[in-house]
């Protein structure tokens, strides 16, 4: 077992959620996204921020699924494990991810999309992990900075596990 140390509680996460939708119908006034849930681990996320935004975007909905394959809990190399069913030439991209650590999985993504000739593509996490950012990019709409440590909870895992917990949790395995 490990030892979960809560960081973001559900009450917390329900207000920035709304916080967020609200900056993003502002944002895309108009103007629809496809909005981008990279598997697995922004998957809650992306159910409870499509729903905030019921009555103020009307957004297309559309899923990705990378692998990084690296030591530990660090990611080296990224790869397309499902890709998007939708063309998105022309239109306004939000890619919804859980978390944005070393960069390097969204740094892959953004490339990849980029070929595609998007109007604009724009990042939404629920965390920004700054200490180990070793590509440049800045995350649009952040739901928590965090400086260090693993999280889990709320679609975020461990080896898999601790996804269905409602709320963010520090991990601290023993
Ligand atoms: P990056 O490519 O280093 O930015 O890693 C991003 C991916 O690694 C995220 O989408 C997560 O799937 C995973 N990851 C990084 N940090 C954590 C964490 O603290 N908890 C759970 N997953 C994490
Ligand atoms: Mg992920």
């Amino acid at each position: 077992m490990s030892r979960l140390v809560k960081l973001v509680d559900e009450e917390q996460i329900a207000r920035r959620v709304q916080e967020l939708a609200a900056d993003i119908a502002t944002t895309y006034a108009g103007e629809p996204p496809v909005m981008v849930c990279v598997l697995k681990g922004a998957f809650l996320f992306f159910a409870d921020l499509v729903r905030a935004l019921a009555g103020r975007l009307e957004p297309s909905v559309d899923f990705v699924r990378l692998a990084s394959y690296g030591r530990g809990t660090a990611s080296d190399e990224v790869k397309f494990l499902k890709d998007l069913e939708t063309d998105i030439a022309g239109r306004h991209v939000l890619v919804v991810e859980d978390i944005v650590d070393t960069g390097k999985s969204m740094d892959y993504l953004l490339r990849v999309l980029a070929l595609r000739g998007p109007r604009s593509v724009r990042i939404c996490a629920l965390l920004d992990k700054c200490e180990r950012r070793e590509v440049e990019l800045s995350v649009d709409f952040a739901g928590f900075r965090l400086d260090k440590g693993f999280v889990v909870g709320y679609g975020l895992d461990y080896a898999e596990k601790y996804r269905e917990l409602p709320a963010i949790y520090e991990v601290f395995p023993e």
